[in-house]
Protein backbone atom coordinates (compact mmCIF):
# COMPACT_ATOMS: atom_id res chain seq x y z
CA UNK A 1 0.00 0.00 0.00
CA UNK A 2 0.74 3.36 -0.70
CA UNK A 3 2.42 5.77 2.44
CA UNK A 4 -0.01 8.33 4.19
CA UNK A 5 0.23 12.32 4.66
CA UNK A 6 -1.11 13.73 7.48
CA UNK A 7 -3.73 15.98 6.65
CA UNK A 8 -4.05 19.75 8.83
CA UNK A 9 -6.16 17.74 11.17
CA UNK A 10 -4.25 14.93 11.48
CA UNK A 11 -6.57 12.62 9.20
CA UNK A 12 -4.15 10.46 7.04
CA UNK A 13 -4.42 10.35 3.05
CA UNK A 14 -2.93 8.07 1.43
CA UNK A 15 -0.69 9.55 -1.33
CA UNK A 16 -1.55 7.19 -4.24
CA UNK A 17 -5.22 6.55 -5.41
CA UNK A 18 -7.39 5.36 -7.89
CA UNK A 19 -9.33 8.04 -10.13
CA UNK A 20 -12.40 6.98 -11.71
CA UNK A 21 -13.27 9.90 -14.04
CA UNK A 22 -14.74 8.49 -17.04
CA UNK A 23 -15.77 4.99 -15.46
CA UNK A 24 -19.09 3.97 -15.58
CA UNK A 25 -20.68 2.65 -12.52
CA UNK A 26 -20.21 -1.16 -13.96
CA UNK A 27 -16.53 -0.61 -14.45
CA UNK A 28 -16.09 0.82 -11.09
CA UNK A 29 -17.58 -2.08 -9.46
CA UNK A 30 -14.81 -3.97 -10.57
CA UNK A 31 -11.62 -2.33 -10.76
CA UNK A 32 -12.37 -0.55 -7.31
CA UNK A 33 -12.90 -3.87 -5.72
CA UNK A 34 -9.90 -5.41 -7.86
CA UNK A 35 -7.82 -1.49 -7.28
CA UNK A 36 -8.62 -2.22 -3.10
CA UNK A 37 -7.82 -6.59 -3.92
CA UNK A 38 -4.08 -5.14 -4.96
CA UNK A 39 -3.58 -2.98 -2.05
CA UNK A 40 -5.03 0.65 -3.13
CA UNK A 41 -6.87 2.06 -0.21
CA UNK A 42 -7.84 5.49 -1.49
CA UNK A 43 -10.65 6.24 -4.25
CA UNK A 44 -11.28 9.16 -5.85
CA UNK A 45 -14.80 9.80 -7.31
CA UNK A 46 -17.03 12.96 -7.63
CA UNK A 47 -20.75 13.17 -7.98
CA UNK A 48 -19.57 14.53 -12.08
CA UNK A 49 -18.69 11.03 -12.77
CA UNK A 50 -21.92 9.51 -12.47
CA UNK A 51 -19.91 6.41 -10.85
CA UNK A 52 -20.53 6.49 -6.86
CA UNK A 53 -22.93 3.70 -7.09
CA UNK A 54 -20.07 1.52 -8.74
CA UNK A 55 -17.48 2.45 -6.89
CA UNK A 56 -19.51 2.06 -3.42
CA UNK A 57 -20.29 -1.46 -4.89
CA UNK A 58 -16.46 -2.13 -5.56
CA UNK A 59 -15.76 -1.02 -1.85
CA UNK A 60 -18.25 -3.76 -0.80
CA UNK A 61 -17.77 -6.13 -2.84
CA UNK A 62 -13.94 -5.92 -2.56
CA UNK A 63 -13.82 -7.41 1.01
CA UNK A 64 -11.39 -4.63 2.31
CA UNK A 65 -12.93 -2.88 5.58
CA UNK A 66 -14.57 0.44 5.39
CA UNK A 67 -12.21 2.27 7.72
CA UNK A 68 -9.30 1.17 5.76
CA UNK A 69 -10.71 2.57 2.46
CA UNK A 70 -9.92 6.63 2.11
CA UNK A 71 -12.74 8.05 -0.16
CA UNK A 72 -12.57 11.37 -1.84
CA UNK A 73 -15.92 12.90 -3.46
CA UNK A 74 -16.71 16.08 -4.63
CA UNK A 75 -20.44 18.03 -5.65
CA UNK A 76 -21.41 20.55 -8.31
CA UNK A 77 -22.23 24.10 -8.66
CA UNK A 78 -25.75 23.88 -7.68
CA UNK A 79 -25.45 22.44 -4.41
CA UNK A 80 -22.71 25.93 -3.72
CA UNK A 81 -25.04 26.72 -0.39
CA UNK A 82 -24.47 25.64 3.19
CA UNK A 83 -27.33 23.36 3.36
CA UNK A 84 -26.85 22.76 -0.66
CA UNK A 85 -23.55 21.15 0.84
CA UNK A 86 -25.26 18.84 3.55
CA UNK A 87 -27.84 18.03 0.48
CA UNK A 88 -25.02 16.58 -1.47
CA UNK A 89 -22.98 14.76 0.97
CA UNK A 90 -26.06 13.19 2.12
CA UNK A 91 -26.91 12.44 -1.62
CA UNK A 92 -23.24 11.22 -2.37
CA UNK A 93 -23.82 9.09 0.85
CA UNK A 94 -26.65 7.30 -0.02
CA UNK A 95 -25.03 6.48 -3.79
CA UNK A 96 -21.94 5.11 -2.33
CA UNK A 97 -23.90 3.60 0.52
CA UNK A 98 -21.68 4.67 3.11
CA UNK A 99 -21.94 6.34 6.62
CA UNK A 100 -19.40 8.94 6.17
CA UNK A 101 -17.13 10.64 3.62
CA UNK A 102 -13.07 10.88 4.65
CA UNK A 103 -12.64 14.20 2.23
CA UNK A 104 -15.34 15.93 0.42
CA UNK A 105 -14.21 19.08 -1.88
CA UNK A 106 -16.09 21.57 -4.04
CA UNK A 107 -15.44 20.40 -7.13
CA UNK A 108 -15.15 23.90 -8.83
CA UNK A 109 -15.53 27.24 -7.62
CA UNK A 110 -17.63 28.54 -10.19
CA UNK A 111 -17.08 32.44 -9.31
CA UNK A 112 -19.71 32.99 -12.07
CA UNK A 113 -22.35 32.23 -9.50
CA UNK A 114 -19.78 33.21 -6.28
CA UNK A 115 -21.15 30.79 -3.87
CA UNK A 116 -17.95 28.42 -2.78
CA UNK A 117 -17.61 30.46 0.18
CA UNK A 118 -20.77 29.46 1.19
CA UNK A 119 -20.46 26.01 0.02
CA UNK A 120 -17.13 25.47 1.71
CA UNK A 121 -18.86 26.49 4.99
CA UNK A 122 -21.24 24.34 4.50
CA UNK A 123 -18.09 21.57 4.74
CA UNK A 124 -17.15 23.16 7.87
CA UNK A 125 -20.25 21.85 9.42
CA UNK A 126 -20.41 18.28 8.11
CA UNK A 127 -16.75 18.43 9.95
CA UNK A 128 -18.09 19.71 12.93
CA UNK A 129 -20.85 16.88 12.67
CA UNK A 130 -18.52 14.49 11.94
CA UNK A 131 -20.14 12.74 8.78
CA UNK A 132 -16.92 13.48 6.50
CA UNK A 133 -13.82 13.34 8.38
CA UNK A 134 -11.33 16.54 5.83
CA UNK A 135 -12.65 18.93 4.14
CA UNK A 136 -11.38 20.60 0.64
CA UNK A 137 -11.48 22.41 -2.81
CA UNK A 138 -10.79 21.49 -6.25
CA UNK A 139 -9.72 23.71 -9.33
CA UNK A 140 -9.17 26.23 -6.63
CA UNK A 141 -7.03 29.35 -7.92
CA UNK A 142 -4.98 31.41 -5.48
CA UNK A 143 -7.80 34.22 -5.65
CA UNK A 144 -10.13 31.87 -4.94
CA UNK A 145 -8.02 30.05 -2.18
CA UNK A 146 -7.38 33.98 -0.65
CA UNK A 147 -11.19 34.17 0.03
CA UNK A 148 -11.10 31.67 2.23
CA UNK A 149 -8.14 32.41 4.11
CA UNK A 150 -9.70 35.94 4.51
CA UNK A 151 -12.60 34.22 6.34
CA UNK A 152 -10.34 32.06 8.50
CA UNK A 153 -10.99 28.92 6.27
CA UNK A 154 -8.17 26.40 5.01
CA UNK A 155 -9.03 23.63 2.87
CA UNK A 156 -7.25 20.44 3.82
CA UNK A 157 -6.24 19.61 -0.13
CA UNK A 158 -6.98 21.77 -2.87
CA UNK A 159 -6.83 19.09 -5.91
CA UNK A 160 -5.41 20.62 -9.27
CA UNK A 161 -4.48 19.26 -12.60
CA UNK A 162 -0.78 18.99 -12.14
CA UNK A 163 1.71 16.93 -14.18
CA UNK A 164 5.46 17.96 -15.75
CA UNK A 165 4.36 20.11 -18.07
CA UNK A 166 1.66 21.54 -16.16
CA UNK A 167 3.45 23.04 -12.94
CA UNK A 168 1.10 24.94 -11.25
CA UNK A 169 4.13 26.66 -8.98
CA UNK A 170 2.37 29.62 -7.85
CA UNK A 171 -0.77 27.35 -6.52
CA UNK A 172 1.62 24.86 -4.90
CA UNK A 173 3.43 27.82 -3.01
CA UNK A 174 0.82 28.79 -1.40
CA UNK A 175 -0.59 25.27 -0.43
CA UNK A 176 2.67 24.88 1.11
CA UNK A 177 2.82 28.73 3.07
CA UNK A 178 -0.92 27.55 4.54
CA UNK A 179 -0.32 23.46 5.15
CA UNK A 180 -2.36 22.42 2.39
CA UNK A 181 -1.79 19.30 1.04
CA UNK A 182 -1.68 19.34 -3.09
CA UNK A 183 -3.78 16.65 -4.88
CA UNK A 184 -3.04 16.31 -8.55
CA UNK A 185 -5.49 15.13 -10.61
CA UNK A 186 -5.32 14.06 -14.58
CA UNK A 187 -1.29 13.27 -13.27
CA UNK A 188 -0.56 11.03 -16.21
CA UNK A 189 -1.50 13.83 -18.67
CA UNK A 190 -4.23 12.13 -20.62
CA UNK A 191 -4.91 12.90 -23.31
CA UNK A 192 -1.42 14.05 -24.40
CA UNK A 193 1.94 12.74 -25.40
CA UNK A 194 3.77 13.31 -22.15
CA UNK A 195 4.21 10.12 -21.42
CA UNK A 196 6.49 9.74 -24.76
CA UNK A 197 8.63 12.81 -23.31
CA UNK A 198 12.29 12.13 -24.44
CA UNK A 199 13.32 13.51 -21.06
CA UNK A 200 11.03 11.71 -19.32
CA UNK A 201 11.23 8.46 -21.29
CA UNK A 202 15.10 8.96 -20.34
CA UNK A 203 14.59 8.87 -16.88
CA UNK A 204 12.37 5.96 -17.19
CA UNK A 205 15.17 3.95 -18.79
CA UNK A 206 17.64 4.51 -16.40
CA UNK A 207 15.43 3.17 -13.67
CA UNK A 208 14.09 0.42 -15.55
CA UNK A 209 10.57 1.91 -14.96
CA UNK A 210 7.81 3.13 -17.17
CA UNK A 211 7.63 7.25 -18.03
CA UNK A 212 3.81 6.85 -16.27
CA UNK A 213 6.05 5.59 -12.31
CA UNK A 214 8.36 8.09 -13.18
CA UNK A 215 5.78 11.28 -13.66
CA UNK A 216 4.09 9.61 -10.54
CA UNK A 217 7.24 9.10 -8.29
CA UNK A 218 8.17 12.59 -9.37
CA UNK A 219 4.46 13.99 -7.87
CA UNK A 220 4.78 11.90 -4.38
CA UNK A 221 8.35 12.54 -3.83
CA UNK A 222 6.78 16.34 -3.76
CA UNK A 223 4.68 15.30 -1.06
CA UNK A 224 1.51 15.75 -3.50
CA UNK A 225 -1.11 13.39 -3.71
CA UNK A 226 -1.80 11.52 -6.93
CA UNK A 227 -4.68 9.93 -8.62
CA UNK A 228 -4.34 8.20 -11.29
CA UNK A 229 -7.53 6.88 -13.70
CA UNK A 230 -6.67 2.91 -14.56
CA UNK A 231 -8.97 -0.10 -15.47
CA UNK A 232 -6.17 -2.30 -16.93
CA UNK A 233 -5.12 -4.11 -13.88
CA UNK A 234 -1.42 -4.53 -15.25
CA UNK A 235 -1.28 -0.31 -15.00
CA UNK A 236 -2.96 -0.19 -11.98
CA UNK A 237 -0.71 -2.67 -10.13
CA UNK A 238 2.39 -0.34 -12.36
CA UNK A 239 0.85 2.91 -10.79
CA UNK A 240 0.81 1.38 -7.44
CA UNK A 241 4.57 0.20 -7.39
CA UNK A 242 6.38 3.47 -6.98
CA UNK A 243 7.45 3.26 -3.07
CA UNK A 244 10.58 1.15 -3.89
CA UNK A 245 12.70 3.50 -5.66
CA UNK A 246 13.54 7.37 -5.59
CA UNK A 247 14.78 9.94 -8.43
CA UNK A 248 17.72 12.36 -7.85
CA UNK A 249 17.33 15.91 -7.10
CA UNK A 250 18.74 16.25 -10.65
CA UNK A 251 16.26 14.17 -12.12
CA UNK A 252 13.51 16.09 -9.73
CA UNK A 253 14.63 19.18 -11.36
CA UNK A 254 14.67 18.07 -15.17
CA UNK A 255 11.02 17.25 -14.71
CA UNK A 256 10.51 20.29 -13.36
CA UNK A 257 11.79 22.08 -16.18
CA UNK A 258 8.99 20.49 -19.01
CA UNK A 259 6.01 23.20 -17.45
CA UNK A 260 4.36 24.91 -20.98
CA UNK A 261 1.19 26.59 -21.98
CA UNK A 262 -1.75 24.85 -22.65
CA UNK A 263 -4.32 26.61 -24.28
CA UNK A 264 -6.91 23.60 -23.61
CA UNK A 265 -6.37 23.59 -20.37
CA UNK A 266 -9.37 23.91 -17.96
CA UNK A 267 -9.87 27.48 -16.12
CA UNK A 268 -11.36 27.51 -13.60
CA UNK A 269 -12.71 31.25 -13.98
CA UNK A 270 -14.83 30.07 -17.04
CA UNK A 271 -15.41 26.05 -16.40
CA UNK A 272 -16.86 24.16 -14.04
CA UNK A 273 -19.80 21.73 -13.32
P1 LIG B 1 -6.11 2.75 -18.90
O1 LIG B 1 -7.30 2.93 -18.01
O2 LIG B 1 -6.41 1.96 -20.11
O3 LIG B 1 -4.90 2.26 -18.14
P2 LIG B 1 -5.05 10.26 -15.87
O4 LIG B 1 -5.35 9.63 -14.57
O5 LIG B 1 -3.84 11.09 -15.87
O6 LIG B 1 -6.27 10.95 -16.43
O7 LIG B 1 -4.68 9.11 -16.91
C1 LIG B 1 -5.59 8.17 -17.26
C2 LIG B 1 -5.26 7.65 -18.63
O8 LIG B 1 -3.93 7.16 -18.66
C3 LIG B 1 -6.16 6.53 -19.02
O9 LIG B 1 -6.37 6.62 -20.40
C4 LIG B 1 -5.37 5.28 -18.65
O10 LIG B 1 -5.73 4.22 -19.49
C5 LIG B 1 -3.95 5.74 -18.90
N1 LIG B 1 -2.98 5.12 -18.00
C6 LIG B 1 -3.14 4.86 -16.69
N2 LIG B 1 -2.03 4.32 -16.17
C7 LIG B 1 -1.15 4.24 -17.17
C8 LIG B 1 0.18 3.75 -17.27
N3 LIG B 1 0.81 3.25 -16.22
N4 LIG B 1 0.79 3.80 -18.49
C9 LIG B 1 0.15 4.30 -19.55
N5 LIG B 1 -1.10 4.78 -19.53
C10 LIG B 1 -1.76 4.75 -18.35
Amino acid sequence: PAPCLSLLNGVQIPQLGLGTWLMNDAECAVTVAAALQMGYRHIDTAENYENERGVGEGIRNSGVTRREVFVTTKFNRKWHSVDGARQACEASLKRLGLDYIDLLLVHWPNPDQDRYLEAFQGLVKLLEAGVVRAIGTSNFKPAHLQRLFDLGLVPHLNQIQLDPYHLRDDLVALHREHGIVTGAWRPLGYGNAMLADPAITAIAERHGRTSAQIVLRWLVQQGFVATPKSSNPTRMAQNLAIFDFALSDDEMAALGRLDRPDPEMFDADRFGH
